[in-house]
């Protein structure tokens, strides 16, 4: 049947919801306009909303009884993991997975997030550091190194054309494998749907926990398996200075002595109680992230018995997930809870005859966060890492976890790095790097790979160097 021969049956539906409010301007479109507002109208899944207005969804954390998360301490995972992390690599068995399918709207960058500028040198974008860093580990490995982005509507026509652009950054193009995410019914603060324009709702991609079913539907979970791959190295598109596919975490992750975790994280500590990062938990016996958004100030603020952040054990988003753990989900009656914010949102303003951008947040978008399925997993682990290995992501136009203060991170690692093979590194007083040093991952994917390469004897206060 065609969509909009079912005009019918979904203004009923809308009425029973008492959303049809947004057909108010149906009559008024033309065929193709009309056909496609009846065809999204058709996807929203109006049971949902209504139970997520009502609040019936939200997880209900009893957070009187929640515990910090154990972890594996920095530089305790024994060398058995490298080397069981490097068997996988080189057996195929591992896949890269982004989420780059958010707005950045933070950032103030128009573009995808991934077209970011985001090295301190040369200016490379995220997707560029990362397709170099998957392409050294694949010429490492001799395996290639699948790589799975998971876009949004708001971005995957630009997305792909950055690919194509940049012709796949070098990398075979059928190990890049592209797919888009589902979307959710922005709605008022009373649980009204919106519309942007006579022929459109405003909807907002689901968030990154929309990847288990959109890895599912798009085929990639399909693909991987059948390229032989069980584990993936999950991370955000926001931060530069990941460790895409590291050895160490993979073969703690996928633990070669008794069963492999179903999905495991990356944590440090925090900077200061403030710092705007989820948080490692024991929930009911099982591992969560609670959302630094979500997380009551007594939790965030508390110290321990000698004066330290109790909830320490920051999230900077980069897991181990293994493929079996998808697929488990996707087959079963599984939903992750939607978490919700308040936006502004733009909406149709009817006598205006204009979309208008609201300067306070007007409307509750539903978000669901992969971060949950931390629950559903049989066993999990979190491993400790260094801030200024693993950990500088671009969020903010300004200040904090901006593009200056990435680069800072980006040369200090690159400092250390050098002053483990004895070059002079210029410091200001309060121990940051004064240079900007950019290292490209063809040289160095870690401090060790730098034994080989021609280096430098010292760097000068405010020299910039390409390594
Ligand atoms: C996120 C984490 C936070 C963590 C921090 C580390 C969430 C909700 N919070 O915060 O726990 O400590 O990163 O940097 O994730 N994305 C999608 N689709 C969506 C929404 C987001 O792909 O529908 C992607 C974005 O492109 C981005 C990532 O998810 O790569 C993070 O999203 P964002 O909402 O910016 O989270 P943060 O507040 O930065």
């Amino acid at each position: 049947m065609q969509t909009t021969e079912r005009e019918p049956e979904i203004r009923a539906d809308f009425e029973r919801h008492g959303q049809a409010h947004v057909l108010r301007h149906l009559g008024t479109l033309d065929d193709a306009r009309r056909a496609a507002l009846i065809a999204q109208l058709a996807s929203v899944d109006l049971a949902l909303v209504s139970r997520l207005v009502k609040g019936g969804e939200e997880s209900k954390v009893d957070y009187a009884s929640v515990k910090p998360a154990p972890y594996v301490a920095l530089g305790s995972p024994a060398g058995s993991a490298r080397a069981h992390g490097e068997a996988l690599l080189r057996a195929g068995k591992v896949a890269v997975f982004t989420v780059a399918g958010g707005q950045g709207t933070r950032l103030g960058w128009k573009g995808p997030k991934g077209t970011f500028p985001a090295t301190v040198v040369t200016g490379k974008p995220l997707f560029r550091v990362f397709a170099e860093q998957i392409a050294a580990a694949e010429k490492r490995y001799g395996r290639s190194l699948p790589w799975y982005i998971m876009t949004s509507p708001l971005n995957s026509a630009d997305t792909q054309a950055f690919f194509r652009d940049n012709n796949w950054f070098g990398r075979n193009p059928a190990d890049t494998f592209l797919f888009e995410q589902g979307t959710m019914p922005s709605v008022t603060f009373d649980g009204r749907l919106i519309l942007e324009s006579p022929q459109s709702l405003a909807l907002n991609p689901d968030g990154h926990g929309g990847a288990i079913r959109a890895l599912h539907a798009s085929g990639a979970l399909e693909d991987m398996q059948a390229r032989g791959v069980e584990h993936m190295s999950y991370f955000q598109v926001d931060n530069p200075m990941v460790r895409i596919a590291d050895p160490v975490f993979l073969g703690l992750h996928a633990s070669s002595e008794g069963s492999s975790a179903e999905m495991s994280s990356k944590m440090v500590a925090k900077r200061n109680a403030a710092e705007k990062v989820g948080v490692f938990c024991e929930v009911a016996g099982k591992t969560a992230v609670i959302e630094y958004s979500d997380m009551p100030a007594e939790l965030t603020n508390s110290l321990d018995a000698q004066g330290k952040l109790r909830f320490n054990a920051g999230s900077i988003a980069i897991h181990a997930i293994s493929v079996e753990f998808m697929q488990r989900l996707t087959q079963g009656d599984f939903a992750l809870p939607f978490h919700r914010a308040k936006k502004k949102v733009p909406y149709w303003c009817d006598d205006a005859k204009k979309t208008v951008e609201p300067a306070e947040p007007n409307a509750i978008k539903f978000e669901a966060f992969i971060f949950d399925a931390l629950g559903l997993a049989r066993k999990s682990l979190v491993m400790e890492t260094s801030r200024t290995e693993e950990f500088a992501p671009l969020k903010n136009a300004t200040g904090e976890d901006s593009p200056a203060w990435s680069h800072q991170i980006q040369s200090n690692r690159n400092g250390d790095w050098l002053e483990k093979f004895g070059v002079k590194i210029p410091r200001k007083p309060n121990g940051d790097v004064d240079a900007r040093i950019e290292i490209a991952a063809e040289t160095a994917l870690e401090a060790d790979d730098l034994a080989d390469v021609a280096l430098p004897r010292e760097i000068k206060s405010g020299e910039e160097v390409l390594l």
